[in-house]
């Protein structure tokens, strides 16, 4: 098939990214591909940040041939789980966790190069085998649409068509063509995140599509906007990715409430989350930080356009109900007080709160209700009290919660003072 001359050779370059175990499962890629009589080329965001001297753990290759017989090849050879996508023909590998730490790498996609045909804009396409120079011109952007050559002789030729060497060096975040956020809108979101993350510039032109293609994203799924949003708050600096999207436009044309919020308050809050919250609920903590100051109709509405679930809206809305009460909490006295406050609270609204509360004091607060008050709990049980001759009720729940009280506030400090503590409630009760 067609290929034109390479632009340049990035042979030692890339042999400097690759480990010894990344260059094998690569090497065995390729010569599966030889023996279908094709060649095998890395391209998307993994030569666009070898250029830049970063590195990549996920791999996107493409071959002229059948790329699912590779991805299950690599299965067979190396372990791992192949998801296979038939109608798009292509394969997504992930590594087995031992060659992932040895590779660097957590994924390899493998296309069969191609060509898609939008019938409608941001439908599904229609995809046909073709060569890769037409593969290429499918992407999104100049500075994704490079490829290596990873075969035999010809490993380290790159390949250049649409200008993206250039754009890497101006720093430029360019469409390959007008009708790229047609094709996907979701691309509007890619086109900023990538300009934030690497510290690049929209062309004018590019800024200009997006201006004229923001209506499609009030029809796109909330699914998808949410996928692409989670994908943002992946990147280190999130908060500058809203921004721009909201100086774009982009987020107004999702939900207009998405713009309810003060960005340097959101700005400084999400810097306190990166460094205490956990990686694995960073994500939820910066949606909830996000939404944390709009109405409770702005974050119902946003809740039902992104698809959210219910859980999630109530954390939200339970946590700013709690925020409202910021000074009684702050000014508490008792331990019980902060009992009344805080109990039957998830994990994820007090840490919400003490994150975006407005003040700085709350954290420890919620930190002294975590280790010192919650876990505290009467001898005294609910089957003591059936025993004890009272009535099942909600007054159960009350009497517990007076002997817990009075733990938490020093009045009851043995077993024996809270059994005479019991006794006085239940000749009240009586
Ligand atoms: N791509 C595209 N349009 C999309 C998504 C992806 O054209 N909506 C193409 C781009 O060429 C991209 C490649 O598919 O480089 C791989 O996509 P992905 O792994 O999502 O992005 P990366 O460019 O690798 O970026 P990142 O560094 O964020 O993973």
């Amino acid at each position: 098939m067609e290929t034109l001359a390479p632009a340049a050779n990035v042979k030692s370059k890339l042999s400097e990214f690759l480990t010894r175990e990344s260059r094998e499962v690569l090497a065995v890629a390729s010569d599966i591909a030889k023996e279908q009589g094709c060649a095998l080329y890395v391209a998307g965001g993994f030569v666009r940040n070898l250029i830049l001297g970063l590195r990549s753990s996920d791999v996107d290759l493409v071959v002229e041939g059948d790329a699912i017989a590779i991805g299950k090849a690599l299965e067979d050879r190396f372990g791992g789980t192949v998801i296979v996508h038939r109608k798009f023909l292509s394969a997504k590998w992930d590594l087995p966790a031992t060659l992932g730490d040895s590779t660097g790498l957590r994924t390899i996609d493998l296309v069969t190069a191609r060509s898609e045909y939008y019938q409608r804009p941001s439908s599904f396409p229609e995809v046909k085998p073709t060569s890769l120079i037409v593969d290429l011109k499918r992407r999104d952007f100049t500075i994704n649409a490079l490829a290596i050559c990873l075969t035999d002789h010809r490993f380290g030729e790159l390949y250049d068509y649409y200008g993206g060497l250039d754009d890497i060096r101006l720093g430029n975040v360019r469409v390959l063509h007008s009708e790229s956020f047609m094709d996907d809108a979701t691309r509007m979101v890619r086109a900023v995140r990538l300009e934030q993350r690497l510290g690049f510039a929209l062309t004018p032109n590019t800024a200009e599509l997006i201006h004229r293609a923001l209506p499609l994203l009030g029809k796109m799924s909330g699914d998808r906007i949410r996928n692409e949003l989670d994908v943002v708050f992946r990147e280190p600096v999130p908060e500058r990715i809203l921004k721009r999207l909201r100086e774009l436009g982009i987020l107004r044309a999702i939900a207009p409430s998405l713009e309810e919020y003060e960005q340097d308050w959101v700005t400084v809050r999400f810097e306190r989350a990166r460094a205490v919250v956990p990686p694995s609920v960073l994500i939820d903590m910066y949606f909830g930080i996000w939404l944390y100051q709009m109405s409770a109709g702005a974050v119902t509405r946003i809740c039902r356009r992104l698809n959210m679930g219910r859980g999630f809206a109530d954390v939200i809305r339970d946590a700013v109900k709690l925020s409202n009460r910021e000074l009684d909490i702050v000014g508490y006295e008792r331990p019980s007080e902060l009992a009344s406050l805080f109990d039957g609270k998830s994990d994820s609204e007090l840490q919400l709160m003490a994150l975006a509360a407005k003040r700085d004091g709350l954290r420890d607060i919620v930190d002294i209700y975590l280790r010192e008050i919650r876990e505290v709990t009467p001898i005294t049980t609910g089957n003591d009290l059936r025993r004890a001759g009272l009535k099942p009720g909600p007054h159960y729940k009350e009497v517990l919660n007076k002997l817990r009280y009075a733990w938490l506030d020093g009045e009851i400090n043995s077993a024996e003072e809270e059994k005479i503590f019991l006794q006085i409630l239940l000749s009240h009760k009586a």
